[in-house]
């Protein structure tokens, strides 16, 4: 790529639950290595992302929680930012699509399409939802697949056999909020004619033979099979609002209406690097990067959005005319967990706040960049992450930089000995740099990350097996000037890997750089400096530390262990970490106070008793295992306290409405009721 500025973008996350290992291995990671590397050799680069806070799963969240849909983006915008900057993500600027600079720049690009006549409008009869008195739009509608049958498939996907769906190809259709039965009603939409668009789309691709065959692949297949209309509006009340003038000068009503998400989240792109600039003091500074041609536009990704960055999106820029066009589009395949039963609405996932509780984010990037789900899906495994830590980061990468630094100063006072005349072995291990510097750098400008991350342990590897070799510890009594050579050789070299690491391990760079006494950051070194011999007879080291602190055996069976429980029992049963409950958690959980009316026994058990109890305006049944500790008759009359609002459970066969709270401590069992007189149904908090 031959031109001036890089713009690297990764996919913006969805902020209605925490990130993943999936997600750092897919858009994430290979994204701050390419951009990391990009600053080391003084390019240009911008490097954006941000969060992604429209669409229909963050409603149905706000909805089951009981908040507003800003509540739930605000939780996670904020959560994933903090786990980003823990795994060491260096974004210039991280957005979210929620900002007043989002919208207007997104109603602004949609009015310059529109004014341009680029959409059909048309008008359908879509589902609507009588009881909540709005149209269903994607997620909001789930029946039966009429591809394989599934009965729980989603309005735009069946989870079961992936096709792509829209709402009105469900069987028996249920609204996802109410159950309720969806009515048509008529409504008017914009469309994004993709045909039209085709042509251009395809000569510009046939220019690009360079882009991954994965991706190339999806792309020839959505081509083969012609671009559709894409509907690029819906009837929802959380997004950007359809621009009024717009609906106007059409003769629709924009209420109610927003923008889809998928039109409006890349957008985000562009608008997070306006606020960039607009924070740097240059707010026309963001033009030169999305309107220069001598940008490289670069869009990381998952596989799961080819279409839309590789289509859709350059549709959008291609249609308002004003700006680059991604000039690669990485995207990888998925990263699955070995032995996970993997399933973000179960909340089964390694989360990557919990990692890094434990792990340091080094040893976590190392193990996903070295197996990189590049071409084909690839697997995440506990043993496999232990012995990528131990055997190569510890082993190799940290025992190096130690024994070298630890020689230096036991030895030499902590200072850089006199370098001498070089060897054969000596001139090899320059040149081993030199050439690592190459290769990594070419890999990674190729988006081989796999291949830059084996290339770098290969030139650690080497400089430990030269360490070996020229045994300092014997030449340091029978040869002191070679000594001397060698360790100043092995500093010189820690040096160029703190250089050649800094994208994959920009902290454990950092801690080398320390060490060695540098000024600035190891983030700001010259990447033409790997393999030059920069530091000086005399140079100090300070403050040694271990890098990489073996992982025991033990703790990683505890691993594979907890990951079984999880897969097998869900969440409630696998040892997580005690966690702080959020206020915002408990409030989540309705207690209320209720009267029991009447109770009997659940025949054919001990301890089953079957109540019926009062909340309020309201009689419900639940089922209490109490029968050992108090009669049907003396319960009849006492307030108790219930959790209201528990998933209603079949116990026995017999439905149950709630949960009664008690203390119980396996011998005794006793109710918590309120110390005074209350009505039934009041709040418990
Ligand atoms: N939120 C989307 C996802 O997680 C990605 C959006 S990328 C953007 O799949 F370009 F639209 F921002
Ligand atoms: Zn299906």
């Amino acid at each position: 790529m031959s031109k001036k500025r890089y713009l690297i973008t990764s996919a913006l996350p969805y902020a209605n639950g925490p990130l993943h290992l999936g997600h750092l291995a897919g858009a994430y990671l290979p994204a701050d290595i390419y951009a990391r590397y990009c600053r080391l050799k003084k390019r240009d680069t911008l490097y954006i992302c941000g969060s992604d806070e429209h669409g229909v799963p963050i409603m149905i969240r706000a909805r089951s929680e009981g908040v507003p849909p800003q509540e739930i983006v605000d939780r996670y915008h904020f959560m994933n930012e903090k786990s980003f900057r823990k795994f060491g993500m260096s974004f210039d600027y991280y957005g979210r699509t929620s900002s007043p600079v989002h919208h207007q720049t997104s109603q602004d690009f949609f009015r310059t399409l529109a004014r341009k006549n680029l959409f059909v409008l048309k008008t359908d009869k879509q589902l609507y939802d009588p009881e909540a008195k709005m149209f269903l739009a994607d997620r909001f509608v789930r029946g039966t697949c009429p591809v394989c049958g599934y009965e729980d498939a989603y309005g735009d996907q069946c989870e079961q056999c992936g096709s792509s769906l829209s709402p009105a190809d469900l069987i028996n259709p249920r609204s996802a909020i109410t159950d309720a039965e969806p009515v048509l009603k008529e409504s008017t939409h914009w469309y994004l004619p993709l045909a039209k668009f085709q042509p251009k789309l395809e000569k510009w691709i046939s220019g690009h033979p360079e882009w991954r065959p994965n991706v190339r692949g999806q792309i020839q297949s959505w081509f083969s099979n012609g671009l559709k209309d894409r509907a690029v509006t819906r009837d929802l009340p959380w997004g950007v609002a359809l621009p009024e003038d717009v609906a106007q000068a059409a003769g629709v009503d924009a209420n109610g209406k927003v923008l889809y998400v998928w039109f409006d989240a890349p957008i985000g792109y562009i608008s997070a690097t306006k606020e960039w600039a607009a924070k740097k003091g240059e707010p026309e500074l963001w033009k030169e990067y999305w309107q220069n041609p001598d940008t490289n536009l670069i869009h990381f990704i998952g596989k799961d959005n080819i279409v839309f960055h590789c289509l859709i999106f350059p549709a959008m820029l291609m249609g308002h005319g004003d700006y680059v066009l991604p000039e690669n589009v990485p995207a990888n395949e998925f990263l699955n967990i070995k032995g996970l039963k993997f399933s973000t609405s179960r909340g089964i996932a390694l989360w990557v706040e919990d990692f890094l509780e434990k792990y340091p984010a080094d040893s976590l990037r190392y193990s996903l960049a070295i197996s990189m789900p590049e071409t084909r899906d690839a697997d995440f495994s506990w043993e496999d992450f232990q012995a990528k830590h131990n055997n190569e980061l510890a082993d190799i990468l940290g025992n190096f930089v130690n024994r070298t630094f630890i020689f230096v100063r036991n030895y030499f006072g902590g200072k850089l000995p006199h370098l001498g005349e070089l060897d054969d072995l000596d001139q090899q291990l320059i040149d081993r740099l030199v050439q690592g510097k190459e290769k990594v750098g070419r890999a990674i400008d190729e988006f081989q990350f796999k291949e830059a991350t084996r290339q770098f342990m290969d030139v650690a590897r080497f400089a430990n097996k030269y360490f070996n070799d020229q045994e300092p510890w014997s030449t340091r009594k029978n040869n002191p000037e070679k000594c001397a050579t060698t360790l100043n050789l092995c500093t010189q070299t820690a040096y160029s890997l703190a250089i050649l690491m800094n994208p994959i391990l920009p902290f454990t760079s950092a801690k080398i750089w320390k060490m060695l006494h540098l000024p600035d950051e190891s983030d700001r070194a010259n990447w033409e400096d790997i393999g030059t011999l920069p530091l000086e007879e005399g140079h100090s080291i300070e403050d040694i530390e271990i890098l990489f602190q073996k992982i025991p055996e033990k703790v990683i069976k505890a691993e594979i262990e907890n990951m079984r429980k999880l897969s097998e029992g869900g969440p409630e049963k696998a040892e997580t970490k005690p966690a702080f409950l959020s206020f915002d958690e408990f409030r989540k959980m309705q207690l209320r106070t209720a009267r029991v009316l009447s109770a009997e026994k659940v025949k054919g058990t001990d301890k089953l008793m079957k109540l019926r109890i009062e909340v309020g305006e309201e009689e419900r049944q639940i089922v209490a295992g109490i029968a050992q500790h108090y009669s049907p008759k003396e319960m009849v009359g006492k307030t108790i306290i219930i959790v209201a609002n528990l998933q209603p459970a079949k116990i026995r066969g017999i439905e149950s409405n709630g949960m009664l709270l008690a203390v119980n401590d396996g011998d005794t069992l006793a109710l918590v009721q309120p110390d005074r007189d209350v009505p039934s149904g009041k709040p418990v908090s």
